[in-house]
């Protein structure tokens, strides 16, 4: 996997710009923890994991020029920071589990120097991306056990290497897959209002030598009841307990179809996605988005002016329709 999606040099974080795909490759320097708020927000760096490292290296923007004298006030100010990137997406708990880790790391070296502490920081963030690294193997080697060769995987939205500092969850094991010599085939859901799907997971298999088929949202029903696919594998945004799941809105529709179709679905997630402190997916928080996003897409207006709109970005799926998590630890079943 070539694609290096979130990255620290020479002092700023760099990323890409995922509004930008596939018309456009650009790499953003992200300087202060305000650019990465926004950064987050408007989905310039986006999918869970990766806005869980993007949550890391926001911190450290924030606090690497702080001129604290003790580590008392750094923690405060540590903490701060913190709050203001986790308010940028109230969904993904990866963003929430990279700044309590943060958090946490600070709070247990309260007597070390500050300027010991910022080292402390950048270090975490680092090593997320190695973890993260290691955790997306893991996925794709768990994962491509159940793919056989010239088997169809359909997937929503983006949970490839753009989502992630490697192989991606969702996609893990179709690129690990094909590293093993099997010919994987990929129906990638367009994924509306934003197009996850077309723009980015269309073009990161492309870009990957896999063989990929986009088609609208409305027509996975179709080409599921023509027996073309073979496996569902998604991704997720935050697990409960009991294995309910939140993902990019439709993914509840492409779980039903499955189960109509007696077609496995899969839901590929690093534990830092499992939030054990919500015990049905009634807790998890759903982002709504601006109204333009339906209304007005990529520039060209195709709702009235003044329509009442609903965007929720993401839905939640009942646990009873998984039939397993991939995870680093193994392919399990809840409760977690
Ligand atoms: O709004 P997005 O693009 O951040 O939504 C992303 C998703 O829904 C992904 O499927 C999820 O974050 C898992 S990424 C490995």
């Amino acid at each position: 996997m070539s694609l290096k999606t979130i990255y620290w040099e020479n002092n700023r974080c760099m990323l890409i710009d995922q509004t930008l795909l596939p018309g456009e490759f650009k790499e953003l320097e992200i300087k202060t923890a305000e650019a990465m708020v926004e950064a987050i927000k408007m989905l310039r760096v986006r999918g869970a994991p990766a806005i869980g490292i993007a949550a890391a290296f926001g911190i450290y923007l924030g606090i690497k020029d702080s001129s604290a004298q003790t580590g008392e006030i750094f923690q405060d100010e540590v903490r701060k920071v913190a709050a203001l990137i986790t308010s940028a997406r109230p969904t993904a708990v990866n963003l929430f589990w990279a700044a309590d880790r943060i958090n946490a790391l600070v709070a247990s070296h309260t007597k070390s120097s500050v300027s010991g502490l910022k080292s402390m920081v950048l270090a975490e963030a680092d090593q997320i991306i190695d973890e993260d690294t290691a955790i997306c193997n893991k996925l794709g080697d768990y994962g491509a056990a159940l793919l056989k060769n010239g088997c169809t995987v359909l997937t929503h939205c983006n949970a490839g290497g753009l989502a992630t500092a490697s192989y991606g969850t969702a996609l893990a094991p179709v690129y690990k897959a094909k590293e093993q010599g099997k010919t994987i085939h990929v129906f990638a859901d367009e994924t509306r209002p934003l197009l996850q799907g077309a723009r980015l997971t269309s073009w990161e298999c492309m870009r990957n030598g896999i063989d990929v088929t986009l088609i609208c949202d409305n027509m996975a029903a179709s080409v599921m009841a023509k027996g073309w696919i073979d496996l569902v594998i998604v991704g997720t945004d935050r697990v409960a307990a009991n294995g309910d799941f939140a993902n990019k809105i439709g993914t509840y529709g492409v779980a039903l179809l499955a189960r109509a179709h007696k077609i496995p679905f899969y839901v590929a997630a690093p534990f830092s996605s499992i939030d054990t402190a919500i015990k049905t997916g009634r807790e998890i928080p759903i982002e709504e988005r601006d109204p333009e996003e339906v209304a007005c897409g990529f520039g060209k207006r195709t709702a009235p002016n003044g329509v009442k709109i609903y965007n929720p970005a993401f839905d939640v799926t009942p646990a009873q329709y998984v039939t397993g998590f991939i995870t680093e630890r193994g392919i399990l079943n809840p409760p977690f």
